[in-house]
């Protein structure tokens, strides 16, 4: 970074203080040379306290955060004093929608998270919104911020690894009954969506950033086995993609939440590619024909170019790449790494996923028409 004396801080604001808003506070407040907190907002007026003290140890410069910030339960409101540079929306995913267009007719870049929105026109809608204003949208789309992801993605680009034969992702992300009783926005086709729609939608974007190619077909089919939610725990498909690759998916809640596990296999003709996260440990092997693995090759390419300190905190936090890419990009005129297009995209996929389901054929990609989630609530499960 350049002498702080010479950087622009910029103002932000999160709207929602629930379970992933903790991840947002501790990169704010890592990045204090670049980002200032300015306020939180939640509708149940405890909350932002409650989510300051829990992560007291966890902040740094902890009394400067809190003093200097403010506590709203309306969002317009603060929306009105605060004139937030970033707006980070981390509310229930049936409200992102009006949300973040609120925030970004008031000016503001976002970060949202994902899903981008619940149905494919309105997260277009907030693409082209913020592409007219010349604002930003960065998607908590975590798994783009892993370390050497962007390295494995520069050089699937300019075609290191030759043509993609095939992916595969895995996510079995468990979730005990209880998650889903927490909060009665889960679980729901209105509101959340079920495996593919929360816990899958980002590592389906990830393969289409590792790829380098935007989804083309799906054919899936969802059940519930084990969770009492009204959406599906359990889905499997099979995505083709432009580039000729077919891509399968298994998404679940329905696994043990101990054994959390994300995986993600690419095969090109000049390397075998696997990323996994098993129970919060990262690995990576990027094997070539003769077996030789890179991996290390391509983590001493990453610390040279970001450092070692930059490679520690987003292990730890990705959520802390996410922003400082954003900074980046406000500030260099730059599009995020996970930007408003993989948004929609990725809501894209998940939609023409379900609606393969409901229609029990492949279906093409992107969508002509308007789907959304809401329209699951037709099927029996
Ligand atoms: N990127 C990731 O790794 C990741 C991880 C978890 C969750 N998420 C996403 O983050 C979002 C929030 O998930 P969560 O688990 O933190 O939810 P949560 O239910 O724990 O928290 C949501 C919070 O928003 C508040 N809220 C509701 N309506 C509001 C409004 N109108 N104005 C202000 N506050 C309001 C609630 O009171 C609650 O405190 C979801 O979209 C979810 O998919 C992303």
């Amino acid at each position: 970074m350049p002498d702080s004396e010479a950087v622009t801080r910029l103002k932000v604001a999160i709207i929602g203080c629930g379970r992933v808003s903790e991840k947002h506070i501790r990169a704010v407040s890592g990045l204090s040379d670049r980002l200032t907190l300015c306020a939180l907002v939640d509708t149940n007026p405890d909350a932002p306290s409650n989510l300051l003290s829990a992560c007291k140890k966890k902040i740094k410069k902890y009394n400067d955060v809190k003093a200097g910030m403010k506590s709203y339960i309306d969002y317009k409101e603060m929306l009105r004093d605060m004139h937030p540079d970033i707006v980070a929306i981390t509310v229930p995913s049936g409200l992102h929608f009006q949300i973040a267009k609120d925030c970004l007719e008031a000016g503001s870049h976002i970060l949202l998270e994902k899903p981008m929105t619940m149905s494919n026109k309105s997260s277009r809608e907030l693409y082209e919104l913020a592409e007219s204003k010349g604002l930003r949208i960065a998607m908590g789309h975590i798994y783009r911020y892993f370390p050497i992801v962007s390295l494995l993605h520069e050089d699937m680009v300019n075609g290191a690894f030759g043509k993609v034969g095939h992916g595969s992702v895995i996510v079995r992300w468990g979730h005990e009954n209880d998650y889903y009783q927490q909060a009665a926005w889960r679980g729901t086709w209105k509101s959340d969506g079920g495996a593919l729609m929360n816990q899958t939608v980002h590592a389906l974007d990830l393969m289409c950033y590792l790829m380098n190619a935007e989804a083309t077909s799906v054919n899936g089919m969802i059940a519930r086995r084990f969770r009492n939610m009204e959406a599906e725990d359990t889905a499997m498909g099979v995505y083709t993609f432009g580039n000729g690759a077919l891509c399968q998916v298994e998404g679940t809640t329905a696994t043990f939440p101990k054994e959390h596990e994300a995986s993600f296999y690419i095969n090109t003709e000049k390397a075998a590619i696997r990323i996994a996260l098993y129970k919060g440990k990262p690995s990576y092997s990027i094997r070539t024909a003769k077996g030789k693995n890179l991996a290390f090759k391509y983590l001493r390419r990453y610390i040279k170019q970001n450092g070692l300190s930059y490679l520690i905190s987003v292990a730890k936090n990705p959520h802390y790449g996410i922003y400082t890419d954003l900074y980046k990009s406000i500030t260099t005129g730059t599009s995020p790494v996970a930007d408003g297009r993989s948004g929609y995209l990725a809501v894209d996929m998940v939609l023409g996923f379900y609606r393969s389901v409901l229609k029990k054929n492949e279906i093409e990609l992107p969508l002509p028409n308007e789907f959304k989630i809401e329209e699951m609530a037709k099927l029996e499960l």
